[in-house]
């Protein structure tokens, strides 16, 4: 029988690592739906589409194939068969993304996409609007959050541990900003499901935070 846990919650939470550790511990596929609009964004970049220009945008949705696959267990996110993967992360992509995400036209391809790929399986998806908007009868419904100085933090520590020079007071401009951003667009802005369970994750490790997913998960099929 299917099974949808959405995790929702701003950028740098700890979504993604979260939620891979949780898929691997209750054998749930993890679906990374934020490296969806990043593909998005990679075909625009790539393209030189104007986000503002609707023709344009029209056209490059309708040019657009995505699929995700997985090597070793992890996502690939395969773009008009090329695996664009390794180029997702970039700071360019990241700030196209979150344009891409304004539009209408993108948000309803990757919605359908996402609907599809649950068909049934038994899935642990994340994203801004998997609970609201995605999966609104999801099983269990997370909202994953942690203060901005924390998050800003968390990154730092990221970048500088990979030898990336970078500024914390920057960083943390960039988290509010893109925060804003997220909260406010039009289309599914991201907030909170009535009915998720909010965790913040300011003050907890790891393993902490996945234990708590694991118990109410285990609470919930008990
Ligand atoms: O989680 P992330 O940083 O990889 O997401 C990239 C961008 O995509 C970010 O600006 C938020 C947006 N996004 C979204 O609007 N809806 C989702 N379900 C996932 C991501």
């Amino acid at each position: 029988m299917g099974f949808t846990m959405a995790i929702d919650g701003p950028a740098g939470a700890g979504k993604s690592t979260i939620a891979k550790l949780v898929g691997e511990k209750l054998g749930l596929i993890y679906i990374d739906t934020g490296a969806m609009y990043r593909a998005v964004a990679c075909y625009f970049v790539e393209n030189n589409i104007n986000p503002d220009d609707g023709e344009e945008v029209k056209k490059a949705c309708d040019s657009i194939v995505i699929t995700i696959d997985y090597y070793d267990g992890v996502q690939q996110v395969i773009l008009n068969d090329r695996n664009v993967t390794p180029f997702l992360r970039g700071e360019e992509t990241g700030k196209m993304a979150s344009r891409v995400a304004k539009l209408g036209a993108v948000r309803s391809k990757l919605v359908s996409l996402q609907r599809d790929m649950a068909d049934n399986g038994r899935i642990i998806m994340d994203g801004r609007d998997i609970g609201t908007c995605v999966f609104p009868g999801a099983d269990i419904k997370i909202y994953l959050t942690a203060s901005s100085a924390v998050r800003a933090k968390r990154r730092y520590d990221e970048l500088v541990s990979k030898g990336v020079a970078c500024n914390i007071d920057e960083i943390e401009k960039d988290i509010i900003n893109r925060d804003y951003e997220d909260m406010h667009r039009e289309i599914s802005p991201l907030k909170k499901a009535d009915d998720a369970i909010c965790i913040d994750t300011s003050g907890m490790g790891i393993s902490e935070v996945v234990d708590k997913l694991i118990e109410i998960y285990e609470e919930k099929n008990s």
